[in-house]
């Protein structure tokens, strides 16, 4: 969806001053999706950020006829999924954002039955699905292409069973846990993503009543239960909000301190900053970033959690382009999310293509004020970066990529210092 604001940044500051971290998007999704299932009670989440794929999730839910009480002051929704009786997910909604994929295991589990059209998101490659169907279809259910169009999914009963992700899929597990809670015995999910979120979305559903073990590892079981019942549960920190806010201060040789970093989400992120020079230290539960006064280069290959993320690689690359020697990049997650290259180019930056998504960031470059378009959430952030440490005045089109993932950025920015406005 295009969306006609533009952010407008005035580079050259050094960012000065505290930030608090956003309740994590990738979290509070499949939680949306997981009220889903609870036909007794409400489900109250707290820190859901309001971003605009949660907005688009909610509305999701409004539509399938689930009431919900969204108060974007302190962040709190209740949802009551009690009434649900529809199971074909709005098509104009679901081609907004990939996560609506979310919302087939839990209808599946509750009502045996589920339709979706086209999924949008993040144009970051291909994005097979077949993780999440393949995973259905061996739980019971039939995974059909419709003649008008779409996807139903349906199943007279569900029966626990064994089944796998050929690569740790981070909500092709989620998808599946919600699939498997409520089917007849025990499942098993081999070669599981490991992603905090995934912890912090079972933690959830355990409230619920869900029985599930070893969310965090690659094995995740779950023991079929009878019904759930809604529950109480704040989301965690986004250490993708996280990330950018330090790359932040690294960039701009910037001086801050952030609330709601999980440092055991970014070990392996913050190690990396810490070798291009960045000072991280604890002060209680503020985190200070200090960025040093020229970064040094960096070698970063992204893969699944515990490693590099994926998700803050485009901002690393901004970061890259300032840095003085050689970095090299390498995308191993997804095989075309390098977009943000040609967005840095705008900027100065001298980036050269290797081969198999390697990239070669020839710094440093003086970055220079362009105009460019987010192309994804996270382009968006690196554009961000790259137009804060520029001389001159950026403008950021598409807008509605970066208000996707990261919530009131210009306004949390603008307290520590930056010149941004949204026009
Ligand atoms: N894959 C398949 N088949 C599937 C599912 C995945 O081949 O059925 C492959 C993908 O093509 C990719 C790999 O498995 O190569 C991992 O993809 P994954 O399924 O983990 O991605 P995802 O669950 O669709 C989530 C996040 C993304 C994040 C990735 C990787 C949410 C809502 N989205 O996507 O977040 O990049 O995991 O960590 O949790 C973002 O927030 O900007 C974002 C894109």
């Amino acid at each position: 969806m295009a969306s006609a604001e533009v952010l407008f940044v005035q580079g050259g500051r050094k960012l000065e001053g505290e930030a608090v971290v956003q309740g994590s998007k990738n979290a509070a999704l499949p939680m949306l999706a997981a009220a889903l299932l609870a036909t007794e009670g409400k489900t109250v989440l707290h820190r859901v950020p309001p971003v605009k794929d949660v907005l688009v999730a909610m509305e999701v839910l409004r539509r399938l006829g689930a009431k919900i009480d969204y108060d974007l002051r302190e962040e709190i929704a209740i949802i009551d999924t009690r009434d649900v009786t529809e199971t074909r997910l709005p098509e104009e909604l679901t081609s907004r954002f990939r996560a609506s994929l979310l919302f087939l295991g839990p209808l599946l589990a509750r009502f045996r039955r589920a339709w979706i059209s086209e999924v949008g998101g993040c144009t970051i490659g291909s994005r097979p699905t077949d993780y999440h169907y393949r995973g259905f279809a061996r739980l019971g259910a039939k995974v059909e292409g419709v003649a008008g169009g779409g996807i139903d999914v349906v199943a007279e009963e569900l029966t626990g069973s064994f089944m796998y992700c050929d690569l740790p899929s981070h909500t092709g597990v989620e998808n599946l846990v919600m699939a498997s809670c409520l089917a007849r015995g025990e499942s098993i999910i081999e070669n599981a993503a490991s992603d905090p979120e995934i912890v912090d979305f079972v933690a959830l559903l355990q409230k619920m009543g869900a029985k599930i073990e070893g969310a965090g590892t690659r094995k995740v079981c779950i023991t079929g239960v009878e019904g759930l019942v809604g529950a109480e549960h704040t989301v965690m920190h986004d250490r993708l909000d996280a990330g950018l806010l330090m790359m932040a201060s690294a960039i701009t040789g910037g001086d801050i301190i952030l609330k709601g970093v999980v440092r055991e989400h970014l070990y392996v992120f913050e190690a990396k900053l810490q070798q291009m020079g960045v000072a991280t230290i604890e002060e209680g539960e503020w985190l200070r970033v200090r960025g040093p006064s020229e970064l040094s280069p960096i070698n970063v290959v992204t893969t699944f959690y515990p490693g590099f993320p994926t998700d803050l690689q485009p901002g690393m690359m901004a970061l890259a382009c300032a840095a003085k020697g050689d970095s090299y990049i390498r995308e191993t997650v997804f095989e075309d999310r390098l977009g943000h290259v040609k967005n840095l180019r705008a900027f100065g930056a001298h980036i050269l293509p290797e081969k198999d998504r390697l990239v070669l960031v020839r710094g440093p470059a003086q970055l220079k004020g362009a105009k460019v378009k987010a192309m994804d959430i996270r382009a968006g952030a690196a554009c961000v970066l790259a137009g804060l440490a520029a001389e001159g005045r950026t403008g950021i089109h598409n807008l509605y990529q970066l208000d996707r993932g990261h919530a009131h950025i210009e306004h949390r920015l603008r307290a520590l210092g930056a010149d941004l406005e949204r026009l």
